[in-house]
């Protein structure tokens, strides 16, 4: 798919990696852009950086986010592109309280489902559209110190894969944008462990970055897209002889707390 001409809509598009998307996309000559964003604020000074249209919505909200395609339609038309990347991540384990994790499944999934059911009835009947959901190399592989962001960011690929394998024949193209680190507030938690928030620091890229990756993934139409192409080797790794893989992650856990 290429950009020009086409109306988008950005979750969590008033900062991070969907502010990068937002500004890209309006750049390679989008017809129209909407930043959806539970800051409303945040989605209004993007928004109007780049002509588009700023949405307030909580994207855990099944009503608002098939409000947000309404509003989207009645000013763009239909919606060639949904990116449905707001999501959150706590740091914790599994002792995490039930709400917490009902939160994270809520936002980091369920808005996914939400976004796909509002948008999919158009697509399939005009025969095209694209979803591009952001999981997170956690999707793929797992996040030190963050059980329900590993967990729900699995949940993310696998629905991700099963609408690629069920629509895919039905003009529908997905994908799953699967980064690793990247600079946004989002590496900002005060909660998390020092020494692994330092390893992080080392390996990250900027989400301006990350929207050059999703452009050229978009305009391949490839599934997986992988701003940090040596996810997929790690990937590969773990599909090929998980138990090492395993020890490895133990290891590397083992080398970030002695460092
Ligand atoms: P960010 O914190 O800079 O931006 C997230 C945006 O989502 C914020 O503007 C926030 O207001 C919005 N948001 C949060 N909850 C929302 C809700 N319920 N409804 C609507 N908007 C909501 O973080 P970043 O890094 O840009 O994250 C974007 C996506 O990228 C997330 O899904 C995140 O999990 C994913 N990701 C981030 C990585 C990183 O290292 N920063 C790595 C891999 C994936």
């Amino acid at each position: 798919m290429e950009i020009a001409g086409r109306t988008i809509v950005v979750t969590g598009g008033g900062n991070g990696i969907g502010a990068a998307l937002a500004r890209r996309f309006a750049a390679d000559g989008a017809r129209g852009v909407v930043v959806a964003d539970i800051d409303g604020d945040a989605a209004s000074t993007v928004a109007s950086e780049i002509d588009g249209l700023a949405v307030a919505v909580d994207v855990s909200d099944e009503v608002a986010v098939q409000a947000l395609v309404s509003t989207t339609e009645d000013r763009f038309g239909p919606i060639d592109l949904f990116c449905s990347n707001a999501g959150i991540g706590p740091i914790g384990g599994i002792e995490m309280s039930n709400e917490a994790w009902q939160e994270i499944w809520n936002i980091n999934l369920m808005a996914h489902i939400y976004a796909a059911r509002a948008v999919l009835p158009s697509m399939l009947e005009r025969g095209e559209g694209y979803l591009l959901q952001t999981s997170s190399a956690a999707g793929l592989l797992t996040n030190l110190g963050a059980a329900a962001y590993s967990v729900t960011k699995h949940a993310a690929v696998a629905l991700a894969e099963w609408m690629a394998v069920t629509y895919g024949d039905q003009g529908i193209n997905v994908s799953a944008l699967c980064p690793q680190f990247v600079n946004t507030a989002m590496l900002d938690d005060p909660s998390a462990d020092p020494a692994i928030a330092a390893w992080v620091r080392q390996g990250t890229i900027e989400p301006e970055e990350v929207a050059d990756v999703v452009v050229a993934g978009l305009a391949d139409e490839r599934f997986l897209i992988l701003p940090h192409p040596e996810i997929g080797e790690f990937f590969l790794r773990k599909a090929t002889d998980y138990d090492r893989w395993l020890e490895g992650m133990r290891r590397l856990q083992r080398q970030i707390h002695e460092a």
